[in-house]
């Protein structure tokens, strides 16, 4: 891992629109994709309202590199999100990027294990197309609170995966016949075990049970970010975490992203991170 860059570059929208509940897909044209890297952020400026100063930092789910085009996913949370949402095709504005140091290879062999929590899948799906570039094999936990809000593919290159359709789309690297994708909500109103209420580690147990993994690779909420990589150093598995702070300035001056360290002391989730080793950080 090792941190680039970052330059601020114009971006136009090609796409915004809903992709589940209280989620939004947007497509945007930027030179920055040029630059980005899986697990990498960039901090985007929403037009149009000169009190709202801060940008918005968002991870990718997946990149065009050479078309020069990058999708984003993002929940409505605040101001700032819904006047992301409000943007129109054609509408430009600016983003500051690559930040932040983004996901490292499996150092071992044998298959990866993928568990996205809620609106930490951006760069899940992003570190899926990596392996699958790598031709690195994996199996995907995708947990969500509830079906509405689970983000289905945008496509037709669909993965039918016990009667649900799961975000298995244009992976690049082709379709990996072994490879398994669960989907779990909380309330069981969607999901691989139909009627089954499951978390996200729930499932991940689950694979544990079935398959041996070399690296395992988490975003979602912090505290199941925390049973994941519990889970994961139990079983003597490397887990590499995407970490979310609130952000101010996005590149190291502010100090208002701290995350703990297990030695004792902070590291910057915008500058060190997202991504850290779990085994690194003080849960
Ligand atoms: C590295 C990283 C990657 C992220 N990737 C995604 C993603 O792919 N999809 C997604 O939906 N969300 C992602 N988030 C969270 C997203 O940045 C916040 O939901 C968003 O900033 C909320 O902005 P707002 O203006 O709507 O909310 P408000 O609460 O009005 O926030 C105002 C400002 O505070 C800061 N802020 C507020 N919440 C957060 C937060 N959770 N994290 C960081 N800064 C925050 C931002 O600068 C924001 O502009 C990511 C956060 C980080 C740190
Ligand atoms: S957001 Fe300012 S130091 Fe990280």
């Amino acid at each position: 891992m090792g941190t680039d860059q970052a330059s601020q570059h114009t971006f136009t929208v090609e796409l915004n629109e809903p992709a589940a509940e209280g989620v939004y897909r947007m497509r945007i044209r930027s030179s920055v994709a040029h630059a980005m890297r899986p697990g990498q952020f960039m901090n985007l400026a929403v037009p149009g309202d000169a009190s709202h100063v801060l940008r918005i930092p968002l991870s990718f789910s997946r990149i065009d590199s050479k078309g020069g085009s990058v999708e984003l996913l993002y929940a409505l949370v605040g101001e700032g999100t819904r006047r992301l949402s409000q943007m129109a095709v054609g509408d430009t504005s600016t983003v500051v990027g690559p930040c932040g140091n983004g996901w490292s290879l499996p150092s071992g062999e044998g298959r990866a294990l993928l568990v996205a929590g809620g609106i930490g899948l951006p760069p899940i799906l992003a570190c899926a197309r990596m392996l699958a570039q790598e031709r690195i094999g994996f199996d995907v936990v995708v947990g969500a609170r509830t079906g509405s809000m689970v983000v289905l593919p945008d496509s037709d290159e669909v993965l039918h995966y016990g009667g649900v359709q799961l975000p298995e789309n244009g992976w690049e690297g082709g379709y990996d016949p072994d490879r398994i994708v669960t989907l779990t909500t909380d309330d069981g109103t969607l999901g691989s075990v139909p009627g089954k209420k499951m978390f996200a580690t729930d499932g991940m147990a689950d694979l544990l049970r079935r398959r041996s993994y070399a690296q395992v690779y988490t975003c979602g909420p912090t505290p199941m970010m925390a049973a994941v990589a519990r889970i994961a150093l139990d079983h003597d598995i490397p887990c590499q975490v995407s970490m979310e702070r609130l952000m101010g300035c996005g590149f190291g001056a502010c100090s208002c992203c701290n995350v703990a360290l297990a030695k004792g002391g902070y590291a910057l989730c915008c500058q060190d991170g997202p991504v850290f080793d779990a085994r690194e950080l003080a849960w």
